[in-house]
């Protein structure tokens, strides 16, 4: 029967959680917060709705209250855990979970993400302990087995990884687990299941850098359309010419970063840096906000542009996706290996700051066709510098591999690095 005026009770929350309706979600939690304001599951689920809502701050406090008032309940904290790793704060991530664990030992969701926390800190094969006791309380989830192959994949142990990967339907997954037969050595495989993908799924950026990659080593033409003459979709502009960009935003920029003490994480290929954890545009402050509207609009325009050249990068643009953004900061001697981003569509890079340059090309941007160790068997693989000015934001497809040049300076680099990552 259809409501005449808006009533809610407790059984309307797992409907609008599962319908992912959390405009309702929120609704029916404050109309029960009305009437019992310490309610769990509504603060959960209105702590839940926020979060999904993009509404980050009201989030941290719903979340932070419903903490502290001691449930005796695992999913609150696994979920509080969830959401706190999510906007960067991997400690309190970390205390969340571990709490839900003492109250339910077979929570494996937390089993799972604090396996996620220790990968990010570089302990895999302790990640891998927390995943396999994951996998034995719920042996059908298939995050579980994509954390675990992320973090074979990481300790380089590329057979284990492709068994892992191979229990997802994900495209990433399936892509993850080429690029594990392509290290392996297996081009029997390799080759078959880029044929399969090809035919199958629609175009994905890790695909066409294995493709590419592949191509050049073995002297074949490369099938996998994804963007020819990949080069020509770097693009480079320069933010001081955007109205809303100047060095008090900057400043502000780099204010709210020191003040919110995101954690880092282990990055195997960064030197003297580091990199923050979590989605920085999940922060409602308003420097972060306002680069991100600019950032946003920046992408229309390229996406614009680049729509002349005819190509799947353009024409499979992801229809719903989100923007997710870190922090790199640099030191002396400073550098980045050359790698791609596999979960994003679109990357790009906004130089806040640069060192001065005591070389000619120090701290600038190089693109290749080569990175992440691949296997080249001596080939020549092309490179292209992109000489980097403060305030020079970088866009380019996911699929391009693209690293630093190291720099004697003492000042800092610090970049924004940013994905557009589509909702599969
Ligand atoms: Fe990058």
């Amino acid at each position: 029967m259809k409501k005449t005026t808006k009533e809610y009770s407790l059984n309307d929350l797992p409907v609008f959680f599962r319908s992912q309706n959390y405009e309702e979600l929120k609704n029916a939690s404050l109309f029960i917060l009305k009437k019992d304001e310490k309610n769990f599951d509504a603060l959960n689920s209105l702590a839940v709705a926020y979060k999904n809502l993009g509404n980050t701050n009201k989030a941290i406090e719903v979340f932070t209250h419903l903490v502290n008032l001691n449930p005796k309940k695992d999913f609150i904290y696994s979920n509080a855990g969830n959401f706190f790793f999510d906007i960067g704060k991997a400690e309190q991530a970390q205390q969340c979970h571990e709490h839900a664990i003492k109250l339910n030992p077979k929570n494996w969701n937390s089993l799972n993400q604090i396996g996620v926390i220790q990968a990010n800190k570089g302990k895999n094969e302790e990640a891998i302990n927390y995943y396999k006791k994951a996998l034995s309380v719920n042996p059908k989830e298939e995050a579980i087995y994509i954390t675990m192959a992320n973090s074979y994949r990481a300790l380089e142990n590329y057979s284990e990884a492709a068994k892992y990967y191979d229990f997802s339907s994900k495209k990433l997954s399936k892509c993850q687990q080429l690029e594990c037969y392509y290290m392996l050595g297996d081009y029997e495989n390799f080759y078959k299941k880029l044929d399969e993908f090809s035919k199958n799924s629609s175009p994905h950026p890790l695909a066409a850098t294995l493709s590419a990659h592949a191509a050049i080593r073995f002297d074949k033409e490369d099938n996998y359309n994804f963007c020819n003459d990949t080069f020509s979709f770097i693009q480079k502009t320069n933010l001081y010419k955007v109205k809303d960009y100047n060095d008090s935003l900057v400043e502000d920029l780099l204010n709210c970063f020191n003040r919110l003490k995101i954690s880092t994480k282990a990055q195997s290929l960064l030197t003297n840096g580091v990199q923050s954890t979590g989605n920085i545009f999940l922060v409602e402050e308003e420097p972060i906000q306002k680069l991100k509207k600019i950032i946003m609009h920046k992408i229309d325009v390229y996406k614009e542009k680049m729509a002349s050249k005819k190509s799947d990068f353009i024409e499979h643009w992801p229809k719903n996706f989100f923007l997710y953004g870190w922090l790199i900061v640099m030191n002396e001697g400073g550098t980045l290996g050359f790698h791609m981003h596999k979960e994003g569509w679109m990357s790009g890079s906004l130089y806040l700051k640069r060192p001065k340059k005591l070389d000619k090309y120090d701290g600038d941007i190089v693109f290749s066709k080569h990175g992440s160790n691949y296997p080249t068997d001596g080939k020549f693989y092309e490179q292209r510098i992109v000489d980097i000015n403060r305030g020079d934001m970088v866009l380019f497809p996911s699929s391009i591999f693209h690293g630093t040049v190291p720099f004697e300076s003492n000042e800092q680099r610090i970049t924004l690095a940013f994905d557009i990552i589509p909702i599969e």
